[in-house]
């Protein structure tokens, strides 16, 4: 099976977390975009969705599904978003696609965190992937120098093809760290969260995911956590 499929097929399997009538919390990137087009097939069922991106907005806008603002919506039952990393305790790296501001607040008002990913994702110890840190740009050095203290190598984010900084949807810079072996997730999520200058880190620890539905060549399997 192609990763593409792998996506699809937990982007398929996460529909039976969605609940008729209710607005779905739905994350960003590719296995999200998946879980989208799937939504779609089944919109009449839903009231509608928040989503954690601009790019998610548009798709979902796509399909016909109305996209509430978070702040006319008091909670939501499930969040489904996809990761970049994911270890056994449901602790996850995300934001390789940016989104880790909003997918975190989608995330902390939702009931139950559905994680979609292929099986490469889950990993023993989180940190071969670089952490993303969304940053104030103004503080965008200062915040490297205190990374760097904590044992990262932080790089900027550059739009691509170019030298220019990317720019996230919340007008943010976006530090990319690498070199963290990251042990103790839930003190290294707060750690970082309290350097000033920093909007949010791409660990999401604190609050994890309780499902992640995980696609394997043996099929989609289910950890719980
Ligand atoms: C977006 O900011 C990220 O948190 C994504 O959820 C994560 O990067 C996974 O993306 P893919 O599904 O494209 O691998």
């Amino acid at each position: 099976m192609t990763q593409d499929e792998l996506k699809q097929a937990v982007a398929r399997a996460a529909i039976e977390y969605v609940v008729d009538g209710e607005i779905i919390g739905v994350g960003t990137g590719s296995t999200a975009n998946f879980f989208i087009d799937e939504l779609g097939k089944i919109k009449s069922r839903i009231k509608g969705a928040v989503a954690s991106s601009e790019a998610t907005a548009t798709r979902l806008r796509g399909h016909g599904i109305e996209v509430f603002d978070l702040n006319d919506v008091e909670s939501i039952s499930v969040y489904v978003d996809g990761a970049d990393e994911i270890n056994a305790t449901g602790a996850m790296i995300k934001g390789g696609g940016a989104a880790l501001t909003r997918e975190k607040i989608v995330a902390s008002v939702s009931g139950k965190f559905v994680c979609i990913a292929d099986g490469s994702k889950l990993v023993e110890t989180l940190g071969q992937f670089p952490l993303p840190v969304e940053v104030v740009p103004m503080a965008a050095n200062a915040v490297s120098r205190k990374l760097v203290a904590l044992g990262g190598q932080p790089r900027l984010r550059t739009k691509p093809g170019s030298t220019d900084a990317f720019v996230t949807d919340n007008g943010g810079y976006i530090l990319d760290v690498a070199g963290l072996a990251i042990t103790d997730a839930v003190a290294l999520e707060s750690e970082i969260n309290q350097i000033v200058g920093v909007i949010a880190v791409g660990l999401f620890a604190r609050r994890g995911a309780d499902v992640c539905l995980l696609g394997t060549g043996d099929g989609v399997k289910k950890l719980t956590f």
